[in-house]
């Protein structure tokens, strides 16, 4: 059977703001350092509102002051990324508890985003579709503080599964 190489899914309700920037940032600190090579990184939306489109214009410019190319087009999540993807990250819980719909049993490899943030940091991602252009800031803030963090913790996964 094929090994499946380590991943990423970042998922919030549309894959058009939260998910597509953690994705950005997420590639963008693993250009930085070989160790991340081989890591997939992808994002997808529990609802199918925007399949197709860019990330919304607002997120693309907040993403790009501060360095990120937003390349990614939105998908519907599925069920199939639940076993397929080492780690499934819900932006919040409303979108965490969308996904578990569609689990079948235990699944430990779906979590929030925030389980990888400390306590001064909100459980959700806020979702800033219909908000102002400072929250689009702050889910970058709150993107950046916790990525370095779940790619440690995937790092750690590689290293217990080398060879020895
Ligand atoms: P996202 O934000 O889940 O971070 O992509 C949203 C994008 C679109 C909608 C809601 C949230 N919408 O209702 O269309």
């Amino acid at each position: 059977m094929a090994i499946e190489p380590l991943s990423v899914q970042f998922v919030c309700l549309g894959n058009i703001c939260r998910s597509p920037a953690a994705q950005g940032v997420m590639e963008s600190l693993m250009a930085r350092d070989p160790r991340w090579q081989g890591i997939v990184v992808d994002s997808a939306g529990t609802a199918g509102y925007h399949i197709g489109r860019a990330p919304d214009s607002r997120m693309i410019a907040a993403a790009k002051l501060r360095g990120y190319d937003l390349q990614s087009r939105a998908k519907q999540f599925e069920r199939t990324f639940l076993r397929s993807r080492t780690l499934v990250l819900a932006m919040d819980r409303e979108n965490y508890r969308d996904i578990m719909l569609l689990a079948t049993g235990p699944a430990p490899n779906v979590r929030l985003f925030s389980d990888y943030l400390d306590e001064s940091w909100p459980r959700d991602v806020p979702d800033p579709y219909y908000g102002e252009s400072h929250g689009f800031e702050y889910v970058l803030e709150m993107l950046e503080a916790g990525c370095p963090k779940i790619l440690e913790e995937i790092l750690r996964k590689k290293e217990s599964l080398r060879p020895d």
